[in-house]
């Protein structure tokens, strides 16, 4: 086994430089041991050397509180990188829930369900209450009663096996209690730490001189993904069974009623859970749960609403991610308060300027937070009428006592001043009208779409600019793009500063090139260290096709629209040759990318103006040169109206028109607004006027409402 190189300078006589690049250093090299140990279960150093790492890490970050981020290892302690278990795919996939936070967004989101199963007035939703637990998501699979599986959440799609140490849980049977069981159970909840084990669990890590943990819930995932069950098994973890997976048949109808009846078969269910038949209801359930939040033994972060009829949560199905019957109501954000030390200004991807907030670090729900949003220039001069705003009267300056606030996982952000703690010095503050990037290009207000000056501020610099740059190839290499391991934000500012790697295609350069620069010479790494990225570089010469549309930093293209676009198009040359002649502003490109599902005309446009760029082009065919970009799973081709652009007119009988424009959606169609010589079917119900006579003008399939269920399979 090699041994680890640990710098000789002790930790107190380091300089902030020193840290700073050790730190880095560091960071790179234990997520490389975790993951040969975690992944590839071949540790390449000893568990003595490994620990020597780690604490060295925590001591620096002890020393130099600035350098620990939402990112650090050390909040991850415990909770090892995925992939060191065996990958099981779902049967049925693990989504999320979609959030309302104002008592509006409750009102609304009952509205919505109304609307969409088109429900009178007087006509009861009855809702199942229960509090949102803030743990780990899991899914157990039971075949004929036994316990086969358990997986984590993972993607919502593929999870991973962690069975052997679930089964070390006492709150999950091994075997469902009660007479015979449907053969295929999936049974769905949380596995979660109590506050109090939370404690005292860390009372013995600090005793044992462990590293400790942020939150409960983090020692609930560090505990469920030891390799040796044993550990598990030593950690006191809970579960609470609220949904399922795949089930061979249903032994209720009612939300409330799978609750029942997992509770016959052995499981906890959560006492406090409720039915409700009024957004009343659940508005007082989520008043009075908050109440009892600090009292109660677990962590929760809100509390959830799924309509209780099971026939209903079938008929109002998923929109994207999240199902419409369900919506978690969150609590307010967690808030502290501190003082504000300077304000820096950070260049985003898009040249955007943000006021960011270096704050004396202040623990804010288990995490120290140093940094936190500022928004933009009006938020710090206290005034502007859209978006966010500070309470009237008020504005920022350097040296101010302020409030900071983190909601989730969310940005932490600066939402007031207390201004009887104001130095009497303290002097308004004055946001830059250049850019801090060494161009020092000038900064432009950007316009809102009816013209007006808007908040946001913009290098204009664009390509130029090195900041717009870096960030970029952070967002290259991050976990949900290229997922580079070892190659961080801080390795990719040193490369770039360095001019080692100026754009993506660079790094696939890095091993030549490296031949010149000696990397393993430079300060700050080894050899194993490159060895183990330039290994990492090599894994991601091959890349999933919506990976890399999301990679390549095209505004308003996310993760979500990258997967449509992959889905849409199938292969990089369908996308590419698309966007080609979307950029030449040819119509039928654009027609044929606007039926796509959630693809709409912002990012048409914004596809257009990157692949406008010659700039850009280039940048493209240099990174294609080096890399493998795998087909996507071309979606919904298989049904009979993919592609396709459906009308609906008239009364509908026997769904309401969301209900079956949402279905289209789902089966690939575009569900549009109106008639033109580019609609393939209209279905029309009684009732239906000049739509119909426009679609027999330009020879549109008509279909009544039954002959449209019978084309998509009822
Ligand atoms: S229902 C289709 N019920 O919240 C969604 N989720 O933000 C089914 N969670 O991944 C989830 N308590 O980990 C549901 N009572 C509860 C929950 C709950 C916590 C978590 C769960 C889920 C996340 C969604």
């Amino acid at each position: 086994m090699a041994k680890v190189k640990t710098e000789k300078t002790p930790v107190d006589l380091l300089t902030a430089k020193q840290a700073a690049a050790e730190h880095a250093r560091l960071a790179a090299e234990i997520s490389q041991h975790d993951k040969r140990y975690y992944q590839q279960d071949r540790p390449s150093v000893s568990d003595a050397d490994y620990d020597a790492l780690r604490l060295r890490y925590t001591a620096i970050e002890a020393r130099f509180p600035d350098l620990r981020t939402l990112e650090s290892l050390s909040l991850k302690v415990g909770a090892a990188p995925t992939g060191k278990f065996k990958k099981v795919r779902h049967a049925v996939a693990m989504l999320s829930l979609d959030n309302a936070f104002e008592e509006q967004d409750v009102v609304d989101f009952a509205a919505r369900i109304r609307r969409f199963l088109k429900l009178g007035e007087d006509e009861k939703i009855t809702f199942s209450a229960e509090p949102k637990i803030d743990g780990l998501s899991m899914s157990l699979r039971y075949e004929n009663g036994e316990l086969i599986t358990a997986a984590t959440r993972g993607d919502g799609a593929e999870g991973e096996d962690v069975t052997a140490n679930i089964k070390t849980l006492k709150q999950v049977p091994h075997r469902l209690k009660g007479k015979q069981a449907p053969k295929v159970v999936e049974v769905r909840g949380e596995v979660y730490m109590t506050k109090a084990d939370f404690l005292a669990l860390n009372e013995r890590q600090k005793a044992a001189d462990e590293p400790i943990f942020a939150n409960p819930r983090n020692s609930a995932a560090g505990s469920l993904r030891q390799k040796d069950p044993t550990v598990t098994a030593s950690r006191p973890l809970g579960f609470f069974a609220y949904a399922w997976g795949q089930m061979s048949e249903l032994p209720a109808a009612s939300q409330s009623g799978m609750i029942e009846w997992f509770g016959a078969c052995g499981f906890n269910t959560n006492p406090l859970t409720k039915i409700c038949h009024s957004v009343e209801e659940l508005l007082v359930f989520h008043r009075k749960i908050e109440e009892q939040r600090a009292r109660l033994d677990y962590d929760i972060d809100g509390v959830v609403y799924k309509v209780d009829r099971l026939d209903w949560q079938e008929r109002l199905g998923f929109v994207s991610r999240s199902p419409r019957w369900a919506i978690a109501h969150k609590f307010p954000a967690e808030r502290a308060i501190t003082v504000l030390k300077d304000i820096e200004i950070q260049v985003g991807r898009t040249g955007v300027l943000t006021p960011v907030a270096k704050l004396e670090p202040v623990g804010v729900g288990g995490v120290v937070v140093s940094n936190a949003t500022l928004h933009n220039e009006d938020y710090i001069k206290g005034i502007g009428g859209s978006g966010e705003q500070l309470r009237e009267g008020r504005d920022i300056r350097i040296g101010d006592t302020v409030i900071i606030q983190r909601a989730g996982d969310v940005i932490p952000q600066v939402v007031d001043v207390v201004l009887d703690k104001r130095p009497k010095d303290a002097k308004p503050y004055r946001f830059p009208k250049k850019c801090p990037c060494i161009l020092h290009t000038e900064v432009m207000r950007e316009e809102t779409a009816t013209g007006e000056e808007g908040a946001r501020a913009r290098c204009t610099g664009e390509f130029a600019c090195p900041y717009q740059k870096i960030e970029h190839l952070k967002l290259f290499v991050s976990r949900r793009a290229f997922d580079i391991e070892g190659l961080g934000e801080k390795q990719i500012e040193l490369f770039f500063e360095n001019e080692w790697i100026k754009e993506p295609a660079d790094i696939f350069k890095l091993p030549v090139l490296n031949k010149k620069i000696k990397l393993e010479e430079q300060e700050g790494f080894g050899e194993t260290s490159v060895r183990n990225l330039f290994a990492s570089i090599d894994e991601r010469r091959e890349i999933s096709l919506d990976r890399f549309i999301y990679s390549l930093g095209i505004r308003h293209v996310g993760e979500t629209t990258a997967l449509a676009l992959a889905r849409g198009y199938g292969s990089w040359k369908a996308f590419h040759d698309a966007c080609l002649i979307v950029a030449k502003d040819d119509e039928e490109a654009k027609a044929e990318m606007d039926a796509l599902d959630q693809i709409g005309e912002t990012v048409i446009e914004s596809i257009a103006a990157y692949f406008g760029e010659s700039h850009n082009r280039g940048i493209v065919e240099r990174l294609t040169n080096e890399v493998n970009i795998l087909d996507a799973e071309k979606s919904k081709t298989d049904s009979a109206i993919a592609g396709k652009t459906v009308v609906f007119t008239g009364s509908l009988e026997k769904m309401t028109r969301e209900e079956a424009k949402a279905t289209a959606e789902r089966l690939g169609a575009k569900a549009a607004g109106s008639v033109s010589k580019k609609t393939d079917y209209l279905v029309a119900g009684p009732g239906a006027g000049t739509k119909l006579a426009e679609a027999k003008k330009h020879g549109v399939t008509v279909l009544t409402e039954d002959e449209w269920l019978k084309l998509v399979g009822g």
